[in-house]
């Protein structure tokens, strides 16, 4: 290792030198870009086109297509990254035929969808996003980092910062919901997370954002379907999240499957070339997702792939993920004049700033530290941490007559579901190198908490299909118990990628299953484990108590055992909204006032068959004591553009246990050169109380917070009214009028 680095920085000087004097001097922006550029310098033409290639191992797929012969690839240097591997020992292989078998030894980049942990697994990015806690959410992606980083991968694809307002859509599971604002800051936190202070601390990985853009947008909640939406719409709730991963120093951006406006994002100039790296100013590199290059042949708005490889070349994408079209077909593109050179030399210093970054041309075997990994994956304060999060994640629906929590002395308690001893779905969709025999799962859960109780369990029936055949084995086991806890729900292959449903029903005859078990009049709380929201009229007029746990990772089992037996109590809100029925979709909270809004009179904007509102409310969530809000008031009532103003509110805990709140402040701009949405989350803060506390809570509101796209697509406040709405979640609020005055 020693003997290639010497032989690597001596050459890399005296060929730099070579090459320097025979150039003019030019000015240099930093210490990297200039290493970038002499190493550029040296590069032919079919080097820098290995840099902008990536390509799957054999391990794995995560797409269509499968690499054979990457190994081959390898040596040859026409490949700069690899994916779908990971471990010390493997990785370093690979990067041992990339730096001693290529002329240039330039080290690969490995990368892998480390999404919510890697071998640790957190709760599903949904979940987590419930929690409202930024900082848990940033330490749980510095903890996949480490980990990750630890067997020797220096790259994530994540954070996914898709906006998504429909629940069909498989992957609404993977982002932080329905919000713009939230997932924004969700976004800046993760992209921390993942990189830490300084890129060359190999505890770190690269971050990428996406799926640029407005993949969440797809028709019907179909994956990889058409996107059809407004500039405007497109700017204010697409864009932002991706702009503030941009604002936090993310490294790499991943295009998304979906077209946007006729143009396909990977091939979308306007996207890539003016929007990101024109308005944004970013500096890192563009891939695109999985053979999207090639996709375009398909989507028809190219003949072929080398038509398909120059669009996208020229529209800015930097590195081709597995479609080898750049691969085999850039060279002649750039004979032709279908490419140039300038764009080809872009691509390439991007990358490879990159690589000098995460200080891989200093140590290609940085990431491989057999002793990293063996110690730090799967640590035990890992674990501890993934516990804690997994609590602070869930989201009480429905509590009647305080079902919950159970009490601690309960002697029979009846475990039941499909879902109540699965490990490997309490992993969730994109579970990385997660290891699902490791997984606490309920039953395992509450054993562990009750090791006095008697606790039975019967699955009762499948999460798909109509066998009912295990209701009676259920039934038995609930009579012998004092209080059943209920697992249903979505296996984790039913969201995610390519997972889309038409319906958002509880899937089967789950459904059955708790209608039988109800008439036993037995108290039964019903846990969901499940990717998207689902409809569950049905199930809130049925059942005394619901809760929401979305998957919950490695430690999910302990993590409900402490909600449902009172030790935490649930703080969770949710960040998307639930529809009474697949009919209402899209619904989100966030929506416009339309010129007939809903009243008693015929003919206002609604329907025959179902109110308009959700069964529930983004930013709904129950805690086992309760919170009164009063006193709303505002330190000014009007302001100029420059002014700044405080809102405050107090809130009581007026029950029995202490407990957390997420003080939500929404505005309304009443009048706008466009029409406004009748809500827009402005600001949170998730407080603590003990019973009988009282804290006062304060925003502070300035012109920024006012802005939108107005008429002529400036980003500015208008003068004129508005209203803010303060609550504990996004229909029950106090509100008070201001005014912008000029
Ligand atoms: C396709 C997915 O859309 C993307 O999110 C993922 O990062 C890539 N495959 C690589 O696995």
């Amino acid at each position: 290792m020693k003997k290639y680095k010497t032989i690597f920085i001596f050459t890399t000087i005296i060929l730099a030198m070579l090459f320097t004097r025979c150039q003019q001097p030019t000015v240099k922006s930093s210490d990297t870009d200039q290493k970038v550029d002499s190493l550029l310098a040296l590069m032919t033409t079919e080097e820098k086109i290995g840099q902008m290639t990536l390509f799957t191992s054999d391990w794995d797929v995560t797409g269509p297509t499968m690499r054979l012969g990457y190994k081959e690839d390898i040596k040859n240097g026409k490949v700069g990254a690899i994916f779908n591997a990971f471990g010390v020992k493997y990785l370093r292989e690979l990067q041992q035929l990339a730096v001693e078998n290529t002329r240039l030894n330039i080290p690969l980049l490995f990368g892998y969808d480390v999404i919510h942990g890697y071998k640790t697994i957190f709760p599903l990015p949904i979940a987590q996003a419930c929690s409202w806690d930024l900082g848990m959410i940033e330490k749980s992606d510095r903890i996949a980092a480490i980990e990750a980083s630890a067997e020797g991968l220096h790259w994530t694809f994540a954070p996914m910062i898709d906006i998504a307002r429909d629940p069909r859509w498989g992957r609404i599971c993977e982002g932080s919901g329905e919000d713009t604002y939230l997932g924004s800051l969700i976004g800046a936190a993760r992209v921390k997370g993942f990189q830490g202070d300084d890129l060359k601390d190999n505890s770190t990985l690269v971050a990428c954002a996406k799926h640029y853009a407005a993949y969440g947008a797809a028709q019907a909640g179909r994956d990889y379907n058409t996107v059809d939406i407004s500039d405007r719409t497109l700017r204010e709730i697409y864009l932002p999240p991706f702009k503030a991963t941009v604002d936090a120093g993310v490294g790499t951006f991943m295009t998304a499957f979906n077209e946007v406006d006729g143009v396909p994002a990977t091939g979308n100039k306007y996207l890539l070339r003016d929007i990101l790296k024109g308005e944004w100013g970013f500096a890192g590199f563009v891939v695109t997702d999985y053979t999207s290059i090639m996709e375009m042949e398909l989507h028809g708005i190219v003949a072929n792939e080398k038509e398909a490889g120059e669009l996208a070349l020229n529209a800015g994408v930097d590195m081709d993920m597995q479609s080898a079209i750049y691969s085999d077909y850039t060279l002649k593109s750039l004979e032709e004049g279908k490419v140039t050179m300038a764009e080809i030399d872009d691509a390439v210093r991007r990358v490879l700033k990159i690589k000098y970054e995460l200080g891989l041309f200093d140590d290609p075997y940085k990431y491989c530290d057999e002793e990293r990994e063996r110690t730090l994956v799967m640590h035990q304060d890992h674990l501890d941490f993934a516990h804690e999060f997994a609590a602070k994640s869930m989201v009480l629906l429905k509590n009647e007559n305080n079902t919950l929590p159970l009490s601690k002395n309960t002697k029979n308690i009846a475990v039941i579901g499909p879902l109540a001893d699965s490990k490997v779905d309490m992993l969730g969709s994109w579970s990385a190198a997660g290891d699902y025999a490791k997984c606490v799962t309920l039953l395992e859960g509450v054993k562990q908490k009750l090791p006095s109780a008697k606790v039975l369990h019967a699955k009762g029936c499948e999460v798909l299909g109509s066998d009912k055949s295990g209701f009676a084995e259920a039934l038995s086991v609930a009579r012998r118990s004092d209080a059943v806890i209920l697992a249903i729900g979505e296996t984790r292959d039913l969201s995610g990628e390519a997972n889309s449903r038409s319906n958002i029903n509880i899937p089967g005859v789950q459904e059955e299953l708790v209608a039988e078990l109800l008439k036993l009049g037995k108290p039964v709380v019903v846990v969901l484990m499940n990717g998207r929201p689902l409809d569950l009229t049905w199930l809130n007029e049925q059942a005394p108590a619901i809760l929401e746990t979305w998957f919950l990772g490695t430690k999910a089992g302990d993590a409900l055992a402490d909600v449902i037996f009172g030790d935490y109590n649930p703080s969770g809100k949710l960040t998307v909204s639930f529809p009474r029925n697949v009919g209402q979709i899209p619904l989100f909270y966030n929506h416009k006032n339309t010129g007939r809004p809903i009243t008693d009179v015929k003919w206002t904007s609604k329907y025959l068959d179902v109110p308009n509102t959700p069964l529930f409310p983004f930013g709904y969530g129950l805690s086992y004591t309760s919170f009164e809000y009063s006193g709303l008031s505002l330190s000014k009532n009007s302001i100029t553009k420059n002014e700044t103003f405080t809102v405050s509110v107090d809130v009581k805990n007026t029950g029995k246990f202490a407990g957390e709140e997420v003080v939500q402040l929404y505005i309304r701009d009443l009048v706008g050169s466009v029409t406004r949405p009748v809500l827009e989350l402005k600001g949170f803060e998730k407080i603590s109380l003990d019973p009988g506390q009282t804290k006062t809570v304060q925003f502070e509101i300035s012109e920024n917070d006012l802005k939108f796209l107005d008429i002529n697509m400036d980003y500015l406040a208008e003068a004129g009214e508005f209203e803010v709405f303060v609550g504990t979640n996004s229909q029950e609020t106090q509100s008070a009028k201001f005014s912008i005055v000029e």
